[in-house]
């Protein structure tokens, strides 16, 4: 047992993208809020060992598993040994649900090796976006940003994260399928989509008009109409190929049990959606666990 005066601690946020998830890659803004579930790292003296019970996560850094190749590459960053420390996670955000849980470990993690190593916020997020590559190769970022801030947020490529306020706190349905997915390679696809197909852009484009829209609904207060962007923006992802048949079907099922608003979150084919449904949230979660799928509420805009 390690004393605990030599345990760091830090934490990152899981998040959802409300609008704009891959628009955001072509340099669009996107908007995303972070979750109140976290990933709570702790940093201890040890010989690499990494550990999320949650996960079923028992990897080594360094070693061959995307976690333990991620966290080695955020160390080196860091320039902390990679066999010097052990990290225990306290996971409440699910894996690989398209909830930003690989950022939400990186987060954590480079945050309680910055309380050991005093190392700055920008090396902190340079170590993130370091690891972040490992899990999706190409990143844009917005992750990250959501996993480090924790509330809404406008993200793009060049100019960041901004916090935004949000008039009226709202209630997310988040729904999980169970289905899993490879952010990378999703992306490469509506990359090679927009190459071949060069009309498939002006989808793209559209994406990222939505997600402006979104910002002037929430600034707003106007959550009926940032329902009906989520069903127009879940038209528009499926219309360039990231969602599926699961994800449609809870989209569907949402709306049947009386959300304003569905779409899937992050990159699709497989992973997450999110609605918007008022007083039916809890019918929401019902239909979608008579179907198998597990799903939470969480305020967007809570304090
Ligand atoms: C993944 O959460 C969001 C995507 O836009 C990829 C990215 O921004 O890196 C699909």
């Amino acid at each position: 047992m390690i004393a605990a005066s030599d345990t760091t601690t830090g934490i990152g946020h899981g998040k959802v993208i409300l609008l704009g998830e891959h628009a955001v890659v072509f340099g669009l803004p996107a908007l995303a809020a972070g979750l109140a579930a976290t990933v709570r790292a702790h940093a201890s003296p040890g010989a690499g060992t990494l550990s999320a019970p949650a996960w079923q996560l028992e990897a080594q850094v360094g070693d061959e598993s995307l976690p333990g190749q991620a966290v080695a590459r955020l160390l080196e960053r860091l320039h902390v040994e990679p066999a010097s420390l052990d990290f225990w996670l306290e996971a409440e955000v699910p894996a690989r649900a398209g909830l930003g849980s690989s950022a939400a470990m990186a987060v954590a993690i480079a945050r309680a090796v910055a309380a050991r190593t005093g190392a700055g916020e920008s090396e902190v997020q340079a170590a993130v976006a370091a690891a972040e590559s490992v899990f999706h190769r190409a990143p844009s970022g917005i992750d990250a940003a959501a996993a480090s801030r924790g509330c809404a947020g406008r993200f793009d490529k060049a100019g960041g994260w901004r916090d935004l306020p949000v008039a009226s706190p709202f209630e997310l349905c988040v729904g999980i399928s169970g289905k899993g997915h490879d952010t990378g390679a999703l992306v490469a696809r509506v990359q090679a989509l927009c190459e071949g197909t060069p009309v498939a852009r002006k989808l793209i484009d559209a994406m990222g008009d939505l997600a402006l829209a979104g910002m002037s609904a929430l600034a707003a207060g106007d959550i009926l109409a940032l329902a009906r962007l989520f069903d127009m923006a879940h038209g528009l992802l499926a219309g360039v190929g990231v969602s599926c048949r699961e994800l449609d079907d809870m989209a569907h099922t949402a709306r049947e049990a009386g959300a304003m608003g569905a779409k899937l979150t992050g990159a699709g084919g497989g992973g997450a959606v999110i609605a918007i449904a008022g007083e039916h949230g809890e019918e929401v979660l019902r239909r979608w666990r008579a179907k198998g799928s597990y799903g939470f509420i969480t305020t967007i805009g809570h304090a």
